[in-house]
């Protein structure tokens, strides 16, 4: 079931997306919290830090479980999903590193590391899932095609995914061509899915999770089968509903 928060723009998506993660990460003992890359989130972490500077919400019972990883780059790259949330996030908050996990993508044995990573989810059930959409639909790295019945695994990346992600590598060479990433059914474990979405290049994958069939032509159309999405969507975004 989606509740639909439409806004102006990306700040205000920004702010709506911020109340509802703050709301479970001070009313739960122990919050877990999925968290996301790409650009869509990045207001958001922005107001989280801004928020346990200025009001010293605590971060130090709050666990969190990243959606995916690229495989082949060292932790320390400056482009892995490790270093993003570092910067975007973590290091601005007063999370221990050793409640923050995040699949290893440049472990010796990925399948084994894919399975670990999904047991250590098992352990503690996800509270609210933050997602952003790509413009063909996806969620974490899961393409369409992929099945719904997928846990943590590892994907061959798209064309399109790799060009959409050149801008933050030198050329589209040095984009990785494999990722480890939750699966759809991983995903929708989680107890709340928190999805934000803005512009109108989102506009018809925003539609096609909604109000599209559900079907594996649009991972995110997953969603209409889990009991409680809030979507935070700004006008462009809504725009085909
Ligand atoms: P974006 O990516 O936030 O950079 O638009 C979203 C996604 O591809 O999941």
């Amino acid at each position: 079931m989606f509740k639909i928060i439409v806004v102006d723009n990306y700040d205000e998506a920004s702010s709506e997306a911020f109340k509802v993660m703050k709301e479970e990460v001070v009313g739960n003992d122990k919050p877990v919290l999925g968290l996301a890359t790409g650009s869509t989130p990045i207001g958001l972490y922005k107001k989280m830090q801004a928020d346990h500077k200025a009001n010293g919400t605590s971060y130090k019972n709050v666990v969190t479980f990243n959606l995916d990883e690229y495989i082949g780059l060292p932790k320390d790259h400056d482009q892995t999903y490790y270093t993003f949330m570092h910067e975007n996030l973590f290091d601005g908050l007063d999370i221990p590193e050793s409640n923050i996990h995040i699949p290893v993508g440049d472990s010796t044995d990925v399948p084994a590391e894919c399975v670990k990573y999904e047991e250590a989810m098992k352990e503690y059930n996800i509270d609210i899932q933050l997602l952003g959409i790509g413009a063909n639909g996806h969620i974490g790295f899961n393409e369409p095609g992929t099945s719904f019945d997928t846990l943590t695994h590892i994907v061959e990346l798209k064309e399109k995914t790799r060009q959409d992600n050149a801008r933050f590598f030198g050329s589209i060479d040095d984009v990785p061509t494999q990722a480890i990433t939750m699966g759809i059914s991983t995903i929708l474990k989680s107890k709340k899915i928190l999805m934000v979405a803005t512009g109108e290049n989102k506009a018809d994958a925003i539609y096609g999770m909604i109000k599209g069939p559900i079907s594996e032509d649009c991972p995110a159309s997953a969603l209409q089968n889990h009991d409680n999405v809030i979507v935070i969507v700004d006008k462009a975004a809504a725009s085909k509903l």
